[in-house]
Order: C-alpha cells, then structure tokens, then sequence
C-alpha cells in the first residue's frame, strides 16, 4: 500500500495527465491555421525583445531586431527540448515496473516536447523563406544535449524546471494587447505555455523526488553541475547574440556608428539573457524551489555566479537576497530534523 505522501504525489501527476489530455493541442489545426507569419508585424513583445531600449531605432528597426530574436527563440527552445525530451525519458525509467500513473506523465510530457520540437523547426522554415539570408543559428541541439546530459539528473532537472517556468512568464508577458505583436506568434506563446504549464509541475516533483535521494557531498557536486550550465548557457547566448547583432547590421538598411553598434550588441545579448536565465531565475516558484533545497553556501555561491548576468536587471537583483532568509530558516532548523 502506497504511504499518504506516495499517494498525494501520484494525485499530482494524475492531475497533470488530466489537464494534458483536455488541452491537448495540434500544430496545424490549432497554431498554424494556414497561417503565415505577418512580416508588419514584431514576434516579440518588446518587454521580451527589450528592442524599445535601443531609442536610436526606427519602428521598423525594432520590428527587424524583433523578428530576429523571435526566430532564434524558435531555434533556441527547438535545442533545449532535445536535451529535456532525452532527460525525462531517462527518468521515466524509474516507473517502468511501478507507479504506471507517473510513468504516463512522463511519456506525455516527452511526447509534448516532441511536438514542440517540431513547431519550432516549423517556425523555422516560414521564418527562414521570407527573411534575408545569411541568419545562423550556431548552437547544436545534439552537441548540446550531449554536454547538458553529460551533467548530474539533479542539476538537469534544476534547469528544466527553470526553462519551463520562464516559459510561463514570457507567455504572461506575451498576452499584453500590443497590436504590433504578431497573431501567430501570440498564439505559439499560447498554447506553448498550455503544456508548458504541467511539464513545470512535473519538473518541480521529479526534482525534489531526485533532490531526497542525494547525499549533502552529492548536492555539493549538482550544485556545481547547475553553476556548469548556467556558465555554459551564458557562453551559448554571448555566441548567438553576437551572430544575430552582425546579422541585424548586415540587413538593418543603414550604417550604425560604433556608439550605436556597441549599444546594439549589448541590447541584444541583455534581451537573450533576460530571456533565457534571469526571466526564470527570479521567478519566485523557481526561487522558493531552491529556498527548500538549498543551504545558505549553496544558494549564495549559485548566486555569486549569477551576479555577472543579473548585474544589469534591478528587479532580479532584488530577488535574490530575498530567498536567503528562507533558505537560512532551512539550514538553521537541519540539526533538529536530522
Ligand atoms: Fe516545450
Ligand atoms: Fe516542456
């Protein structure tokens, strides 16, 4: 007989399978529509794109630097579903002689990932048809997987579960009734973030199933894993910053002086490191996560490696000193539950 918390936690993903099932969603019947993509139109809003802080572009500048950005965030969730899809099918491996509700979950939740797979390959090729040429996307998605998988399961899920929470958040940033944002577009942030919402739930359960499982020596080393990623991460968006600034200057229509050009460069790399990292580090149920599993020295040496990049957004700045104290009440109270 499962003990209560087994059977609260099964609820959970029997929630999760319900909720997949009634959202349930196609590419072509319900995102695409026989639609194409309206080039009048940005992709991004600009509280995504950040293009509105770059003042010495015209609209139609900031449109173009948009639809940039939106086609390598097709590009870039298109890579990091590959290395989530492969990861929770490792885990579902766990539930194959077992809890058969769990198991079901798992595999939805890999078969979503799949599907979504294939709506950003999509978005891919409408976008590459009407765009100048010379676009590069330069990160692959199996050499990433490869180094990402290479990494412990907790520190994996730990940036999973950050990815699928931002994705929330640029949904809630997306349904703003900015006309200028393209229909097709919002609705890929639409139903993107419809089963984006249960994989979150899902990430959040098998995380903390992988944190129990670990010794404090292991947790040291995952932690580590984590502060890998993110470095390695940042390095990706530095690259694919750079590509889509030279990118934008060799399309944009007219000459930038070097004032302009390094504002450019600076502008797009800030709007890839909101998107990426700092849009899901300073969410608080990815922070109040971390609060429960991480001691004061984890969380302020996850932090100190953080600083670099949240140095530029106040709002995320603030929100990291602001889970120490949960964090502390955590490590304080350790001896007595030991
Ligand atoms: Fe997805
Ligand atoms: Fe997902």
């Amino acid at each position: 007989m499962q003990s209560p918390a087994t059977e609260r936690g099964s609820q959970r993903y029997a929630k999760c399978i319900e909720v997949s099932k009634r959202i349930h969603w196609e590419i072509d019947r319900d995102v695409i529509r026989g639609r194409t993509f309206d080039f009048t139109k940005k992709f991004l809003p600009d509280g995504i794109s950040k293009v509105n802080e770059l003042e010495f572009l015209s609209e139609d500048e900031r449109r173009f630097l948009s639809q940039v950005q939106g086609r390598t965030y097709a590009n870039m969730f298109g890579l990091v579903e590959r290395f989530i899809g492969a990861k929770m099918l490792e885990v579902t491996q766990q539930y194959w002689f077992g809890d058969q509700t769990k198991l079901e979950a798992l595999v939805r939740f890999s078969d979503e990932e799949l599907k979504h797979q294939e709506l950003f390959r999509r978005i891919e090729r409408m976008t590459a048809a009407e765009m100048p040429v010379g676009y590069a996307f330069l990160p692959q998605p199996n050499d990433v997987a490869a180094v990402v998988l290479g990494k412990s399961t907790w520190a994996v899920l730990a940036l999973t579960c950050h990815i699928e929470l931002f994705t929330q958040a640029h949904y809630r940033q997306s349904i703003d009734t900015d006309a200028r944002v393209s229909d097709l577009y919002k609705d890929v942030f639409l139903h993107h973030w419809r089963e984006e919402s249960q994989h979150a739930i899902l990430d959040e359960l098998e995380w903390r199933r992988e944190d129990a499982n670990l010794s404090q020596a292991q947790r040291e080393s995952a932690v580590d894993d984590l502060i890998d990623l993110v470095a390695a991460v940042d390095m990706l968006l530095q690259m694919q910053a750079a590509s889509d600034t030279d990118y934008f200057l060799r399309n944009g229509g007219r000459g930038f002086d070097g004032h302009e050009t390094a504002r450019l460069r600076a502008g797009v790399l800030k709007a890839y490191r909101w998107q990426y990292i700092v849009s899901g580090v300073q969410d608080p149920r990815y922070l109040g996560i971390l609060g429960d599993l991480l001691t004061t020295e984890q969380a302020a040496r996850i932090g100190s490696a953080l600083e670099p990049i949240v140095r530029q957004f106040d709002a995320a700045r603030a929100s990291w000193p602001a889970t120490r104290p949960a964090v502390a009440v955590r490590a304080a109270a350790a001896p007595d539950d030991a």
